[in-house]
């Protein structure tokens, strides 16, 4: 059988979506109990998880190594300066032998293709830790996250109909499955993004069709005036203006997104909900994010952070342990 991969949050239905967050946040919950079921402990053991990166990681290393290790299988970790991924030897045959070794492949990617080829011809499942269009497995922490922050008393779904999240910087791969993870959950998503930082077409249309067959579907806005897109925003959230791979632009963007830093007055300009929260998936560069806000209270960036191992566990659960059936 073809095995299932977890390219984007798009491939996700919302119940499956809601499952992976609820069942990171009760990994979560017994883990940190000291109440680790031995079935958890052991369901990866004797199992190598390969990962693949072509480009730096902090959060996605960490907690996917930390998240192999909890279920009892071994990551191995493959740098760019490791194995030929996509030099000296092409994705096909790297997917091949990698897949005929190992129970999964974890990678981190420039251009989308990259790791769709990679599963397009693998017989393990592939968990994409970012690609120039998408980041799954943030997006899975960034939900547990406002779970955390939003409780609500829905024993199946997230309960979090009604929220808005404002997304105010760059149209990136983090702001693509966010959003797509807001429509599938019922919560409306505004984006600020300057005159040609805006979201492409296509993704546009992907994330718009993801309301289809969602009861009631979290809402897309574009607009360039961040004010606009904080008007009654219960959580905040931005990303680095310069992803990875876009470095040569900077001082280009660092222009073009001046008036784009989160501070506590663009804020109140906006009229962004009493209790906002802010959210950033690190690593943060303070042009996107004044100190005020990064280290206040409102501040859930470290949760967050800590929320991806948590995020991982569910994924690797979900798509190595059991096949895809979430
Ligand atoms: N948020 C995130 O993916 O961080 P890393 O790039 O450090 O993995
Ligand atoms: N948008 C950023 C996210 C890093 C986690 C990048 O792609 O570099």
């Amino acid at each position: 059988a073809t095995p299932r991969h977890l390219m984007s949050i798009a491939d996700l239905t919302p119940s499956e979506f809601t499952s992976l967050v609820r069942n990171a946040a009760a990994r979560k919950q017994t883990v940190k109990a000291g109440r680790t079921p031995t079935s958890l402990s052991t369901s990866l053991s004797g199992q190598t998880i390969a990962m693949m990166f072509s480009k730096r990681s902090t959060r996605t290393r960490v907690s996917t190594e930390a998240a192999v290790v909890m279920l009892g299988g071994h990551p191995m970790f493959l740098g760019k300066d490791d194995i030929q991924l996509g030099v000296n030897e092409s994705l096909y045959d790297t997917s091949l032998v990698i897949s005929s070794m190992t129970s999964c492949m974890v990678a981190r990617v420039g251009p989308h293709s990259d790791v769709a080829n990679l599963a397009e011809h693998s017989s393990v499942p592939v968990i994409n830790a970012l690609s120039d269009d998408f980041h799954p497995l943030q997006t899975i922490a960034d939900f547990l996250t406002i779970h955390e922050a939003f409780p609500s008393s829905s024993k199946t779904g997230l309960g979090l109909n009604g929220l808005k999240v404002a997304w105010v910087g760059d149209s990136n791969n983090v702001l693509f499955d966010l959003a797509i993870g807001c429509v599938k959950a019922g919560v409306d998503i505004s984006v600020a993004s300057p005159k040609g930082y805006g979201i492409p077409d296509r993704m546009r249309q992907l994330i718009t069709s993801s309301a289809n067959g969602v009861d009631s579907p979290g809402r897309l806005a574009e607009t360039t005036v961040p004010e606009e897109a904080i008007r009654g925003a219960d959580i905040l959230v931005t990303d680095t203006w310069i992803s990875m791979g876009q470095e040569s632009e900077k001082q280009k963007r660092l222009k073009a997104f001046e008036g784009y830093q989160i501070t506590n007055s663009l804020a109140k300009r906006g009229g962004a909900k009493e209790g906002w929260k802010f959210m950033h998936c690190l690593p943060r560069h303070p042009e996107e994010v004044a100190d005020e806000v990064f280290y206040s209270p409102r501040s859930l960036v470290f949760p967050e952070a800590e929320n991806r191992l948590w995020a991982a566990v569910a994924a690797l659960e979900g798509f190595v342990v059991n096949k895809g059936k979430l």
